[in-house]
């Protein structure tokens, strides 16, 4: 037990599995723990290949305590980087309870396996979607929280449960990430986002422009905005990954903190529609339809706490995102 790992929860999933790359990358040790709900081994396949290490696997859910308890028995974790939890907003309407029991019960079995080992530095993958509506963007961690859906409510839920963690007991270090929208994958294209049904913006623009789907649909063209369509803060989902780098080197100076993660700028749907037509060449035909319920007009975060503190930065930009994204599909036709 002389080695220290740093244990990724859902760290075959999409954010995840970029973060795994970019902390192998750096040395560190990986313990990865995937329930492979939404999503394969193909992702740390493609991490062995690309950074020619061995990454330890363990397939379970985090439901299922007593396997926690094993990994902390049978390695010494220094700290913990928690991607694992059911993440589609549709889903969660439907079956709210699922969410609160695999996300919050989840979390929860998490961090008492960690307090029982004395581990006491976690890093949360929260959301831009428990900001509420009445801030005006960018949107600071300071702003005030909201729940929209129970996605973001098991977001929030686990936000507080960790805060209160931390004010009464101090030897914790909790660091919460709050997401806008992640885009793009690893430039080598071997690792992407292999969600069942992906319902975000870019995977239906790349499967629209592959031909898996016909159309791409827009949801709404009447919002106040500069062309009518809403408009999100897309980050690279490696410049994302490098931020958890910048986290867990710096996890020890905080007891809780939260950052927001995204590029600091907008974009409406149509400018990123053209974008995709610009780097693709190809003429993407788009059905304009009412708006999609829930969805906000604008959206997009200020980052210059994580640019500070972290001294951290994007180093990709939009078109980035869109060649990478269309690098990743392609590759999965
Ligand atoms: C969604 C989730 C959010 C989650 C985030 C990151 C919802 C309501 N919110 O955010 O909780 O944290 O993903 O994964 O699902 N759009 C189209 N056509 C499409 C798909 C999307 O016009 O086929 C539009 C949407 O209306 C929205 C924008 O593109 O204006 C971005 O949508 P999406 O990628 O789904 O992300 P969010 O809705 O911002």
């Amino acid at each position: 037990m002389t080695n220290k790992y740093i244990l990724v929860t859902g760290g075959t999933g999409y954010i995840g599995s970029h973060t795994v790359l970019e902390i192998v990358k750096s040395n560190f040790e990986v313990i990865v723990i995937d329930d492979l709900s939404n999503s394969s081994e193909g992702n740390l396949k493609s991490i062995e290949k690309l950074t020619k290490k061995n990454i330890k696997f363990y397939k379970f859910s985090l439901l299922e305590k007593d396997k926690i308890v094993r990994i902390f028995k049978n390695y010494q974790i220094e700290s913990v980087i928690h991607f694992a939890g059911f993440k589609s907003v549709p889903e969660s309407i439907k079956n709210p309870l699922s969410y609160y029991k695999n996300n919050i019960t989840g979390t929860l079995n998490l961090i008492e396996a960690m307090n029982s080992f004395n581990c006491n530095k976690i890093i949360f993958s929260s959301s831009a979607s428990v900001y509420s509506e009445t801030n005006k963007p960018p949107y600071k961690e300071v702003d005030s929280l909201d729940y929209k859906n129970p996605y973001s409510h098991s977001k929030l839920i686990i936000e507080k449960m960790l805060q209160s963690l931390s004010t009464y007991n101090k030897s914790w270090n909790i660091l919460i990430l709050r997401y806008f929208n992640p885009a793009g994958s690893d430039e080598s294209g071997l690792l992407g986002d292999e969600s069942i049904n992906p319902t975000n913006l870019f995977p239906a623009i790349a499967n629209s422009i592959l031909g898996i789907n016909s159309k791409l649909t827009v949801f709404g063209n009447d919002y106040e905005t500069i062309d009518g369509s809403a408009v999100r803060d897309y980050i690279h989902v490696t410049d994302l990954a490098k931020g958890h780098l910048k986290a867990v080197e710096n996890i020890d100076k905080f007891n809780y903190e939260v950052f927001n993660f995204g590029s600091g700028k907008g974009f409406t749907v149509l400018q990123v529609i053209n974008e995709f037509q610009k780097i693709t060449s190809k003429k993407i035909k788009v059905d304009i339809v009412e708006r999609r319920e829930g969805d906000q007009a604008i959206s997009y975060a200020d980052i210059e706490k994580a640019r500070k503190v972290f001294n951290w930065k994007n180093n990709k930009n939009l078109g980035d995102m869109c060649k990478d994204t269309m690098n990743w599909y392609q590759k999965l036709l």
